[in-house]
């Protein structure tokens, strides 16, 4: 994910997590994280042939722990392999910035997410109680062990399916003049992953 996608991910963002979607400075603090040697954040996109952005997520290190931040993609797109894709690249960032475990949450009632972190081997961890405001629903937390040989897995077992996208995009860093501060959280509001 680049600095200019946010636009577009802001648009997509409002359909995909319509009661608690993230702001824009929220997604250039991610992104003032994932530059440098020091980098402990990794965004990508999905694009359609046509260039449009079709989905994204991202991945946050901390001390050795990666936290799904968000992952999305558009409904018109789902059931092709993308959010698999983009899953998997999160899983190989996760590798990179050697994480011995990944950690996520997903609404209880989020059945089609949870089946693909099981299909990559998230298992649950517990629940968290009226976690998404302001709807008041439970998040379900799923731990990934060892990320390094799921992603390996994953690879192997799963083709690439995106039919016309790709997942693969690089990242580019912000701009110097990014408009905030990075906070160490999401500035209250919850993860979408
Ligand atoms: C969760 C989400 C990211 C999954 O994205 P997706 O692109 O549909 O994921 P995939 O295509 O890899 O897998 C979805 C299903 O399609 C199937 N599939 C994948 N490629 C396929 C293909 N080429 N042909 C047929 N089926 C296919 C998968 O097996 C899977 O089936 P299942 O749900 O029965 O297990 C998507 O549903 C989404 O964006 N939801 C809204 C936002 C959200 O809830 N995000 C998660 C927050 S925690």
């Amino acid at each position: 994910m680049r600095w200019w996608d946010i636009d577009p991910v802001l648009e997509l963002e409002g359909e995909l997590f319509p009661e608690d979607a993230w702001s824009a400075g929220m997604f250039w603090s991610e992104l003032a994280y994932a530059r440098g040697p020091d980098a402990t954040r990794r965004y990508l996109v999905a694009e359609a042939a046509d260039g449009s952005l079709v989905g994204y997520g991202g991945l946050a290190a901390v001390a050795g722990t990666g936290d799904i931040q968000t992952i999305g993609i558009l409904a018109a797109h789902r059931g092709t392999g993308l959010g698999s894709r983009l899953l998997r690249a999160l899983l190989r960032a996760a590798t990179d910035f050697e994480c011995a475990e990944v950690l996520l949450e997903v609404r209880v009632d989020n059945a089609p997410a949870q089946r693909l972190y099981e299909r990559f081997g998230f298992a649950p961890l517990g629940i968290r109680r009226g976690y998404y405001q302001p709807a008041n629903v439970d998040a379900l937390v799923m731990r990934l062990a060892d990320p390094a040989s799921h992603a390996a897995a994953a690879d192997a077992a799963v083709p690439d399916a995106g039919r016309g996208a790709s997942a693969d995009a690089p990242e580019d860093p912000p701009p110097a003049s990014s408009p905030h501060s990075p906070p160490n959280t999401h500035q209250g509001t919850n993860t979408h992953g």
